[in-house]
C-alpha cells in the first residue's frame, strides 16, 4: 500500500515540476468553498479542499468533539502528512480550523491519538490547565528512501487552549523504533492497573498489535503482543483501538479494533475486531473467527474518541469513508475523501459470543427536515439527501435507488447474504476494482429492520441497529429520483434530510 501512496505522491510531484498541473491536483485550500461541487458530502466531514485520509486524535474536551484527520493540505492526492483539524458541538455540524500539526525534521505526521492529561501526569501544562496531548507517528521519508527499517517513531504534541494551537515535546521521538517497518497509529487511553493510573498504548507493528503502558505519557514500556493465529493477515495492521464495552448482561468486555490493508472481506481496506479481556498488561480471548466492523468497502481506519474526558459514557467511533484500492482516484475536484457517520459502538449477542454494533448517533435525526410514511414498490424521491426506516416482511427482500439515466444501487436479501451491488451506481470506471457487489454473511441473523442513509456520494446501511453495516461510496452522476421496494411491511418512512454545509 505504501508503495502506491509513493507512486501517488510522486506523481503529485511530477505533474507539479513539469507543469503538466491539472488544476485540480494542486489547488490550495480556498478560503471558501460552497460544499457544492458535484459528489460533495452534504452531511458528512470533508475538508474544504485536498486530501484527507484517516481520522486522528478523536478527544471530546469542553464541550467540544475534536476530529483531526491524515491531511495533505498541497493536493487532492496523498502526501506529507498533517493533521488537519475540525470541531463539532452535535457530532453533526463540523467547522474547520486551521491546521495542527505540521511535518518537521522528524517526519511527517502519521495517525494516533489524543487524551486530556487531567493530572498533568506529562508537566506539559499546569494541575489548573491540564494539557490536550496528542500522540502520533512520526513518518520519516528520508528514511523510509534510504531503505532503512526504523523511519516510523512515535512523537507527542500538547496544546493548551483547547487544541487551538499545538506545541510538539522537545524529547520526541517518546517510542524509539526497534527495526520493524510497519511501527505505528497510536492509540492511547487511560486504565486501572492494580489501583493505579495507567497510560496504555496500542500500537499496529506490521502484522501484531503491540501494547506499551506509560505513567506519564513521555516513557513508555513494552508490556506484549497480540496475534492470533486466526486474525486476518492479508495486509499490514494499522489503526487499532482498545476500549472496554458492556455486554448486554453486564460485563465488562475489551474491544480491539484492528484495521488492515489490504485483505477486507470485499477487497482492499477495512476494520476487524476482536473481543476479549485486557488486564492493563495483556489482551486475551476466546474468539477464534475473524469478525468485521463493516461489509462495505467503505469504512477504514477508524477508532473511537478518547475515553479522558468522554461527554457522557457513549463510545463513539468515526471511519474514513473510502479504500486505499482506489482513494487517490475517485472522482472528485476539489477536495478528496470524507468521514463515514458517527456511529455509537455497543455489543451484543450470548455469551460467551459477543459482537460490535454500530449504530448512526442520535443526534444525528436533527438533520431529518421532514419525515413522510411511505408504502406501495415505487417511491419517488423528490430529494436527494434521504433517510429510510423499512422492516421487511419477506424472507428475501430487495431495494433499488434509481434514477432514468440508468442509474443504481441495489440492496437485497439473498439467502443468507446481503448483497450491495454498485456495478452501475454512476461513475464506476475510475478503477478497475470499485464496480463491484459487496456481500455480508448474515449467518444466524434476521433482519428486522434497516436504517439507510443516502448523501451525495455514500451509502451507509444500518440492519438491527447496526447489528450490521455496510458503507460504501458511490458516484452517481445524477441524484437517484425512485426506490423501488420489494418484500417489505407496508408502512416505512422516509425523511428528507438536511445538509450541514
Ligand atoms: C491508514 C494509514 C496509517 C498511517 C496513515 C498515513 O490508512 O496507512 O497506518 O498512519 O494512513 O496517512
Amino acid at each position: 500500500k505504501h508503495l502506491v501512496k509513493y507512486i501517488a505522491f510522486a506523481w503529485t510531484l511530477f505533474s507539479v515540476f513539469s507543469c503538466q498541473t491539472n488544476h485540480s491536483e494542486t489547488v490550495s485550500e480556498p478560503s471558501e468553498s460552497n460544499y457544492q461541487e458535484p459528489h460533495r458530502p452534504q452531511y458528512h466531514f470533508s475538508p474544504k479542499a485536498n486530501w484527507m485520509n484517516d481520522p486522528n486524535g478523536m478527544v471530546y474536551f469542553d464541550g467540544e468533539y475534536h476530529l483531526f484527520y491524515q491531511y495533505y493540505p498541497d493536493s487532492t492526492v496523498w502526501g506529507p502528512m498533517h493533521w488537519g483539524h475540525a470541531i463539532s458541538t452535535d457530532l453533526v455540524h463540523w467547522e474547520q480550523l486551521p491546521v495542527a500539526l505540521e511535518p518537521d525534521e522528524l517526519g511527517w505526521i502519521f495517525s494516533g491519538s489524543a487524551v486530556l492529561d487531567a493530572e498533568n501526569t506529562s508537566g506539559l501544562g499546569t494541575k489548573d490547565n491540564p494539557p490536550l496531548v496528542a500522540i502520533y507517528t512520526y513518518h520519516d521519508p528520508v528514511g523510509a528512501d534510504a531503505g532503512r527499517d526504523d523511519f516510523q517513531t512515535q512523537g507527542i504534541a500538547f496544546s493548551l487552549d483547547k487544541g487551538r494551537t499545538w506545541e510538539k515535546y522537545k524529547g520526541n521521538p517518546v517510542l524509539d523504533n526497534p527495526g520493524i517497518q510497519d511501527f505505528r497509529d497510536p492509540k492511547v487511553s487511560k486504565m486501572q492497573v492494580s489501583g493505579q493510573d495507567k497510560w496504555i498504548m496500542s500500537l499496529a507493528v506490521k502484522d501484531k498489535i503491540s501494547f506499551y503502558s506509560s505513567d506519564d505519557l513521555l516513557q513508555w514500556e513494552y508490556e506484549s503482543d497480540f496475534n492470533p493465529p486466526w486474525a486476518a493477515y492479508g495486509g499490514v495492521w494499522e489503526c487499532p483501538d482498545l476500549f472496554p464495552l458492556t455486554t448486554p448482561d453486564g460485563q465488562e468486555k475489551w474491544v480491539l479494533l484492528v484495521s488492515i490493508n489490504p485483505g477486507g472481506p470485499n477487497g482492499g481496506s477495512a476494520t476487524q475486531y476482536v473481543i476479549g479481556d485486557f488486564d492493563g498488561q495483556t489482551f486475551s480471548t476466546d474468539q477464534n473467527e475473524i469478525q468485521w466492523l463493516d461489509y462495505g468497502a467503505d469504512n477504514y481506519a477508524g477508532v473511537t474518541w478518547s475515553n479522558i474526558p468522554t461527554s457522557d459514557g457513549r463510545k463513539l467511533f468515526i471511519g474514513w469513508m473510502s479504500n486505499w484500492l482506489y482513494a487517490n482516484v475517485v472522482p472528485t475536484d476539489v477536495w478528496r475523501s470524507a468521514t463515514t457517520l458517527p456511529r455509537e459502538l455497543s455489543l451484543w449477542g450470548k455469551s460467551p459470543e459477543w459482537h460490535l454494533a454500530s449504530r448512526p448517533v442520535k443526534e444525528l435525526q436533527k438533520l431529518r427536515k421532514s419525515s413522510h410514511d411511505i408504502s406501495g414498490d415505487t417511491i419517488s424521491l423528490e430529494e436527494e439527501l434521504v433517510e429510510l426506516e423499512l422492516s421487511p416482511v419477506e424472507e428475501d427482500f430487495r431495494l433499488v435507488f434509481h434514477n432514468s439515466e440508468g442509474e443504481q444501487v441495489i440492496l437485497a436479501k439473498e439467502d443468507d447474504t446481503l448483497l450491495l451491488d454498485r456495478t452501475q451506481s454512476g461513475l464506476v470506471d475510475f478503477n478497475e476494482r470499485f464496480p463491484a457487489r459487496h456481500q455480508a454473511p448474515l449467518g444466524e441473523l434476521t433482519v428486522q429492520n434497516l436504517r439507510i442513509y443516502l448523501d451525495r456520494s455514500s451509502i451507509e446501511v444500518f440492519i438491527n441497529d447496526g447489528e450490521l453495516v455496510m458503507t460504501d461510496l458511490l458516484f452517481p452522476e445524477h441524484r437517484y429520483t425512485q426506490v423501488e421496494l420489494k418484500g417489505f411491511a407496508d408502512e416505512n418512512r422516509l425523511h428528507y434530510l438536511q445538509s450541514i454545509w
